[in-house]
């Protein structure tokens, strides 16, 4: 037993939990998963897992996404970066969804799953499906050999590293990692992303570990603004764009290692319903970094603000208007909007683990919940 507990603190290299570990992680799990693929300075970009269906992407009709949970908002991140840099239409399916409702599927169709475990039984199966009716099945994994890697024709594992937390932190990043590459290299060869800007991503790209570790340095003020809600029994987080699926993930973060109930929304739809729950009680996170959605996330805020909600707010560094309008703020450095979910769900998880610690709830391990869900 003593021996157990210290192998565990070694395992947890200094760091309270497994969670903060891996949080803390992201720099150097996000750097691993270009490790060998990415060269911004050349302007090269080699993914090996995906040689023999190259092609077979680059003239697809139709992607479908499907995964489970965090990965699935992983998904909802690359539909957008999909469609904009390689103007191919993109459908993102709850796996578990998409196996039962006879989905339409034609050959040539490309499915991405994304799973950290590779063992997800709806996303396994939703990828046998699609197989089974002709499209070309390609997987997102982080477990070497697990049983989606197999059945997927081809594909690309994130590299980072073993996560033991239940709530997936590390992988997501390299998730959004693995599926941006994977759309800068489609659209560089389908030609629908000019050279000069596929050149300047692929820099942003690289620079993205030490935005990650910057948006780390919120830590302490994330700590102390987690001490101020602990006690809120709802969480509103709104985003737009880019940040909406930001926005999802960060809700369901806090949800599961909180159990405090939260939703996520796209800061627009706030008005066809979550509005009516806004009161003083009521803490709005909102996800308005410095992006094409930016002048109207401002008036989302307006909207909360005039009805006495609390307002917290992650924007981009230098943002001298938010501010002024909220009751706290968090900021990130800022890059291509594209690649901004990898940043803004930094304060966000650390904001979930926090207020988490201070309940005093089993955050590696919430109750109800697997890391793995090898059952439907
Ligand atoms: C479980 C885990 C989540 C995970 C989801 C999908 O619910 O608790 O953290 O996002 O499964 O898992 P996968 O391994 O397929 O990414």
């Amino acid at each position: 037993q003593k021996v157990d507990l210290e192998l565990e603190a070694i395992e947890k290299g200094g760091f309270e939990h497994f969670m903060l570990k891996e949080i803390y992680e992201q720099p150097k799990s996000i750097k691993d998963c270009f490790r060998g693929r990415l060269k911004a300075n050349d302007g090269k970009l080699v993914l090996g897992g995906i040689r023999e269906y190259s092609n077979a992407l680059i003239n697809a009709e139709r992607i479908v996404i499907v995964a489970c949970g965090t990965s699935w908002h992983a998904g909802l991140v690359a539909e957008y970066i999909f469609e904009e840099f390689c103007r191919i239409p993109v459908e993102v399916e709850y796996a578990s969804e998409f196996r039962y409702r006879n989905p339409v599927i034609k050959e040539g169709d490309i499915m991405f799953a994304i799973s950290q475990s590779g063992e997800t039984a709806d996303t396994l199966a939703a990828m046998e499906l699609a197989k089974s009716k002709g499209a070309v099945v390609l997987g997102v994994c982080n477990v070497v050999g697990s049983s989606i890697s197999r059945v997927s024709h081809e594909g690309v594992y994130t590299h980072a590293g073993p996560e033991i937390g239940v709530a997936s932190t590390k992988a997501f990043t390299a998730q959004l990692t693995v599926l941006t590459m994977i759309a800068l290299r489609v659209a560089h060869r389908k030609g629908t992303l000019a050279e000069q800007r596929y050149r300047e991503i692929l820099v942003d790209l690289e620079n993205i570990p030490n935005k990650v570790a910057k948006a780390l340095e919120t830590d302490k003020q994330v700590e102390k603004i987690a001490a101020l809600f602990k006690d809120a029994r709802n969480f509103l987080y709104l985003g737009r764009g880019y940040n909406f699926p930001v926005a999802l993930e960060g809700a369901l973060k806090l949800k599961e290692i909180s159990y405090i109930h939260a939703e996520g929304y796209p800061a627009a739809e706030m008005k066809h319903g979550p509005i009516a729950l806004i009161d003083e009680e009521m803490p709005v996170v909102f996800i308005a970094t410095r992006d094409s959605s930016y002048d109207k996330i401002v008036s989302n805020i307006q909207e909360v603000k005039a009805r006495k909600g609390k307002v917290i707010a992650i924007v981009s560094e230098g943002d001298s208007l938010i501010p002024g309008m909220v009751d706290h703020t968090i900021e990130v450095p800022g890059t291509h909007e594209a690649l901004m979910p990898m940043v803004a769900t930094i304060p966000l998880q650390l904001l979930s683990y926090h207020i988490a610690v201070m309940r005093g709830t089993n955050v590696d391990q919430p109750r109800n919940l697997a890391k793995s869900v090898t059952v439907e």
